[in-house]
């Protein structure tokens, strides 16, 4: 089976009703990123950046994943298909696909704030006073602004491999995820599906310019016909 590697960012769940970031001006619900979604943020002031990733768990708790997160899944039928996603939530999870890497950490996760390999499935409320084993503080399992990104070696890997790229709701704009395309090989075809396409031209790119629910539709059609 040929391998398919697909990146999606934040407008594959906008029609699950999960805002995108650049949406207002650059504000995330009301927030300037660097004042939520940092290290320095975190440690300023805990109680809000706790509040923030609690308010976005209990959000994601009550949406479900679109016909586009199923759409990748139906795709399974046809292609080895994994998904790099920068998304944090559990959608692609939730609609049955089988191999996803998260870029940006889980929101229902939280892990200790001295090691970064205890992790725990968490999907009430984060607060202070909530600790590992050691006692240590539990912070959102989320690779914030300025921190380095686990999972990137293997993401490379895997777009180096990769027979077919398809990039869904992301503005790409975002680095290291960003940079992911440069790894597929020149002759690799790259699918990109967004109602505002994003990436430069100088690639062998199929606009598909849809929101990811249709952009999926056409997209199977277009490759199973
Ligand atoms: N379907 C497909 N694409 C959409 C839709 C939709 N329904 N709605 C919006 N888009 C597109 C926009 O045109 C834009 O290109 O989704 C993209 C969203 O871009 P961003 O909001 O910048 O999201 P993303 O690229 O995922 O951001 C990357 O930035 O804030 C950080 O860590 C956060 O993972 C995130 C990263």
């Amino acid at each position: 089976m040929k391998k398919m590697v697909v990146l999606t960012g934040a407008g594959m769940s906008a029609e699950s009703g999960i805002k995108t970031f650049r949406d207002a001006n650059g504000l995330w619900e009301g927030h300037d990123v660097m004042d939520v979604a940092t290290l320095d943020a975190f440690k300023r002031n805990p109680q809000l950046v706790l509040e923030f990733y609690n308010q976005r768990r209990r959000q994601l708790l009550q949406v479900v994943p679109n016909k586009g997160h199923k759409n990748l899944k139906t795709l399974e039928k046809y292609y080895e298909v994994h998904i790099i996603t920068q998304n944090v939530d559990d959608l692609h999870e939730r609609a049955g696909s089988s191999k996803i890497i998260h870029l940006h950490g889980e929101l229902r996760k939280v892990r200790s704030t001295k090691n970064e390999n205890y992790v725990l499935d968490w999907s009430k409320d984060l607060n202070l006073g909530d600790v590992d084993k050691d006692g240590n503080q539990l912070r959102p399992h989320i690779v914030w602004f300025g921190e380095h990104v686990p999972e990137m070696e293997k993401a490379i890997e895997l777009t180096k491999k990769a027979d077919l790229l398809v990039i869904i709701g992301s503005s790409m704009q975002v680095y290291p995820a960003a940079g992911l395309v440069n790894y597929s090989s020149k002759n690799t075809p790259i699918y990109v599906i967004d109602p505002v396409p994003p990436i430069a031209k100088n690639y062998d790119v199929t606009f598909i310019k849809s929101k990811a629910q249709e952009g999926t539709e056409r997209l199977i059609k277009m490759l199973t016909d």
